[in-house]
């Protein structure tokens, strides 16, 4: 690969709650950034393959993100480019597909105690670090054994999260995991947002409730409301474009869904730009 190098930053996409948007919003939101010019990596985390389908990347035979953990192959080696005749891949979007491989991790795990697990992503992002803009990271439910490395190398967590009864208490847990790895595992690590998605028009109780509790609950050293006041309509066209293995901009990119992960994308880039300002003025070292 004979590119320049990027200023690379890492996200995990997360929430232990399943079926919220995490593989959703990990996708267009890569599409989104793909039309403002950016270079998206998607490891895909999850035994259950979410963004692997999503993308018509195969969940098996192939080198998947249980090689690129356990160190098998070399993290380069693991990713499916734009160049995969097999696997037409929206632009500007490279994908490190999961396989059901990876419900082995546990046992390669204790069959290897060497190997520390939190630290499964450290070697892999050191040597994808500097080839993307972008390398999102997109968890399973639940804190798995995947889950704990993303948070421990990524620079920021982003949050997904859907009105329903659950979505409160699932938003609470996710943040506690958060601290938690900041704690033990990743001063570095910030929240970089909240994204509400599947928002039904006109908003529900529960659409209502969730908008509040986030607007209470996430919010930054000064006080500032994490979540991206962006927020994602609830639509057939998200879907229909999932099916199609497209991102919503390739599908129909004149949906208004479409125009709100624009929004989405530009509000994203300007929060991690001034992310990046005050730690430049507050003189800290942002992740090497
Ligand atoms: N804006 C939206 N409008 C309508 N449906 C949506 C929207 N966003 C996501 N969905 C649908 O919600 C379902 C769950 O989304 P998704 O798979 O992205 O969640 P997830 O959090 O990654 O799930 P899992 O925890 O299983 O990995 C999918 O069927 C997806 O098509
Ligand atoms: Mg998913």
């Amino acid at each position: 690969m004979n590119e320049r190098i990027r200023n690379t930053t890492v996200i995990a996409v997360g929430n232990q709650k399943g079926g919220v948007g995490k593989t959703t919003n990990t996708i267009q939101i890569a599409g989104a950034l793909a039309e403002r010019g950016r270079k998206s990596l998607i490891i895909d985390l999850d035994m259950t393959s979410g963004a692997t389908k999503a993308l018509r990347a195969p969940t098996d035979g192939w080198i998947s993100s249980f090689e690129l953990l356990t160190g098998a192959e070399n993290a380069e080696d693991t990713i499916i480019t734009n160049d995969e005749p097999e696997v037409p891949l929206p632009p500007n979007i490279h994908l490190v597909p999961s396989s059901r491989k990876l419900a082995e991790l546990d046992t390669f795990l204790a069959q290897n105690p060497w190997l520390i697990h939190q630290d499964l992503l450290i070697e892999p992002m050191n040597q994808l670090r500097g080839r993307y803009d972008y390398i999102f990271l997109d968890t399973p439910p639940q804190k798995t054994k995947t889950t704990i490395p993303a948070l421990k190398v990524a620079d920021y967590a982003v949050l997904s999260a859907m009105p329903d009864h659950l979505a409160v208490s699932a938003l609470a847990e996710a943040l506690s995991d958060i601290a938690a790895a900041q704690r033990h595992a990743n001063a570095q690590l910030s929240l970089l947002g909240v994204i509400l998605c599947a928002v039904p028009r006109p908003k529900t109780r529960l659409a209502r409730e969730l908008v509040a509790y986030v607007e209470r609950t996430c919010v930054d050293a000064d006080g500032q409301s994490l979540k991206f006041a962006t927020e994602i309509s609830r639509s057939v066209a998200v879907q229909e474009a999932q099916k199609a293995g497209q991102t919503l901009m390739q599908h129909q990119g004149d949906h208004p869904v479409a125009d709100e992960y624009r929004a989405l994308a530009k509000e994203f880039e300007e929060r991690l730009n001034a992310r990046r300002e005050s730690l430049a003025t507050t003189g800290e070292v942002a992740h090497a």
